[in-house]
């Protein structure tokens, strides 16, 4: 069997909606061997949905992979081991996307690079800040461009910044958190956001932490998918009070994300869950690290 771990990856980060996502150290893993049906198992978070079905995402990458290369996979033998929190807002589904094309691509004799595997993720997942770091690690900022048709660069990221992640015990669709962005928004909005994208991107390769605060906030999308996030605001109000220096909705949420020193992580979580739990909403808080290599064969 072919085993891949593939990292959680926190999207839209701060200002940087649909270009910057930060790969965390924690994982799915997939792993695979060809056969002539599909045998899928799981474990982990969500294991009881997910075995016995072929429809799944990590099916349709496999399949993806031995279709680019002119080859037939009629079915495999498919294990997954989840331990990112299903959520959303931490890219499970660029994980299961990302696990089943490197395992693919890894059994085929790797016949795709990295750049192949980052088009046909984006393909299949649709958001490229999500699978984009799952692949390269660490804080990466992805364009659309045209040949190839993602450019992606890898941006330092602030090693004294630990991450504090505020799960709530809600899920939120990601189609129905992109339904409530509009087609078009007030060039001031524009402005708000390329201006501090230029900033966080300046800090980090700087070391400017004291810039995280300003550089970290968005006007494009985390006001208008609160409405599905109760208490989003305080959330982040107390995690600012409790030390951390830049906190952000994680994707399309509702998981929130808090950047801080390692004294306050702590301080920080607890502070974050307990807005959560004062609307009435379990929550748990996790501090990890960043992941800095993307997926990995074990
Ligand atoms: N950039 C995407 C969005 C990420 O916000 O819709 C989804 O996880």
């Amino acid at each position: 069997m072919i085993k891949v771990m593939v990292p959680a990856t926190s999207a839209n980060l701060g200002p940087g909606f649909d270009f910057l996502g930060l790969a965390l150290d924690l994982y799915n893993t997939v792993s695979f061997a060809p056969a002539d049906e599909w045998h899928v198992t799981a474990e982990g978070y969500g294991a009881q949905g997910l075995t016995g079905r072929s429809d799944l995402l990590v099916c349709k990458a496999l399949k993806r992979v031995f279709a680019e290369t002119g080859k037939e996979l009629k079915g495999g033998i498919v294990h997954m081991e989840n331990h990112i929190p299903p959520a959303g807002g931490l890219g499970t589904s660029a994980a299961a996307i990302v696990g089943g094309l490197a395992a693919a691509n890894q059994y085929l004799g790797e016949p795709l690079c990295s750049d192949d595997l980052l088009a046909l993720a984006v393909e299949i997942e649709g958001h490229p800040d999500n699978v984009a770091p799952a692949v390269f690690g660490g804080l990466v900022g992805v364009v659309k461009a045209s040949s190839p048709p993602y450019t992606y660069l890898k941006i330092p990221f602030p090693s004294e910044l630990y991450v504090v992640l505020a799960v709530p015990d809600l899920r939120v669709s990601t189609t129905e958190a992109r339904k409530l962005l509009p087609e078009a928004v007030p060039l001031a909005e524009a402005v708000f956001n390329l201006s501090r994208t230029g900033l966080l991107v300046g800090a980090c390769y700087a070391g400017r932490l004291d810039l995280f605060r300003l550089a970290m906030e968005d006007a494009l999308h985390q006001n208008r998918r609160a409405a599905l996030i109760p208490g989003f605001h305080r959330v982040v109000t107390a995690a600012y009070q409790e030390g951390a220096l830049g906190v952000a909705l994680s994707g399309a949420g509702p998981t929130v994300i808090a950047f801080a020193p390692k004294t306050k992580l702590k301080a920080v979580g607890a502070g974050m869950v307990a807005v959560f739990n004062e609307q009435g909403i379990e929550a748990q808080w996790l501090s990890v690290a960043v992941n800095l290599d993307g997926f990995r064969f074990v």
